[in-house]
């Protein structure tokens, strides 16, 4: 690479980097406080596939949604209850139910979009966790 061409490609590496540390800067001073926006720690569930997670941060904080719009009819205050229920599936979500109640393409993106948004893989789990997983550790030794 020439060297002219060079410098510019860091000149603008280095620019967007100072941009997407602001950024992380801004959010790091909003307080989040889990009195009113809920858990801060993400929620994630493994069953009946891994792995499917959700933020309160988003949903509170980030659009505004009250405790009783999910609590304690769609949800009950507590991490991982939804998934012992055999109908916690893609089919009641698309008829409505759990997430499917505001994930229906209306008031927030339908159910049957954007797969990844909620589906995190079990790498993504990993992640969350701080790479606890099995298949994540074997990958890190090689
Ligand atoms: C958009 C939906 C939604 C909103 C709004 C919401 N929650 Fe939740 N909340 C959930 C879900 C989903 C779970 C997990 C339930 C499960 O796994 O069955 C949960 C779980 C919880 C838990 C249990 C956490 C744990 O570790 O056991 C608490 C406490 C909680 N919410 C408090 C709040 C509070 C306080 C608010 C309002 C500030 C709020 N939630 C608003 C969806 C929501
Ligand atoms: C009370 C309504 C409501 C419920 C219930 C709800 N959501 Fe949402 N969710 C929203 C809204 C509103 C948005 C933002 C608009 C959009 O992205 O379409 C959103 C956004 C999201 C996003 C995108 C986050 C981002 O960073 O862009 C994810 C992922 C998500 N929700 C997952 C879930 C999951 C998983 C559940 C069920 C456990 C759920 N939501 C239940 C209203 C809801
Ligand atoms: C709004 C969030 C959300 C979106 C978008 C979403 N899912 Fe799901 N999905 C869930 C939740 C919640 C569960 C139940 C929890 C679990 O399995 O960990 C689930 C479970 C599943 C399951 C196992 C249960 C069943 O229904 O067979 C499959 C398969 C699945 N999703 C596929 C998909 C595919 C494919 C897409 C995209 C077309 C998708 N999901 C989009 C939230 C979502």
């Amino acid at each position: 690479m020439k060297k002219s061409l060079m410098v510019i490609v860091l000149g603008v590496l280095m620019l967007s980097g100072g941009w997407l540390l602001a950024a992380d800067e801004k959010k790091a001073a909003e307080p989040y406080d889990e009195d009113t926006y809920g858990p801060e720690a993400p929620i994630v569930w493994d069953k009946p596939v891994k792995s499917v997670v959700f933020d309160h941060k988003v949903h509170t904080q980030g659009q505004g949604l009250e405790c009783d719009s999910c609590h304690d009819e769609l949800f009950s205050q507590e991490a991982g209850a939804a998934q012992e229920k055999k109908d916690f599936t893609m089919k009641t979500l698309y008829d409505g139910g759990y997430c499917g109640s505001c994930h229906d393409g209306e008031t927030a993106f339908a159910s049957n979009k954007r797969c990844t948004s909620c589906h995190i893989g079990v790498r993504g789990q990993a992640r969350l966790t701080g790479g606890k997983d099995k298949a994540e550790e074997g990958h890190a030794k090689d």
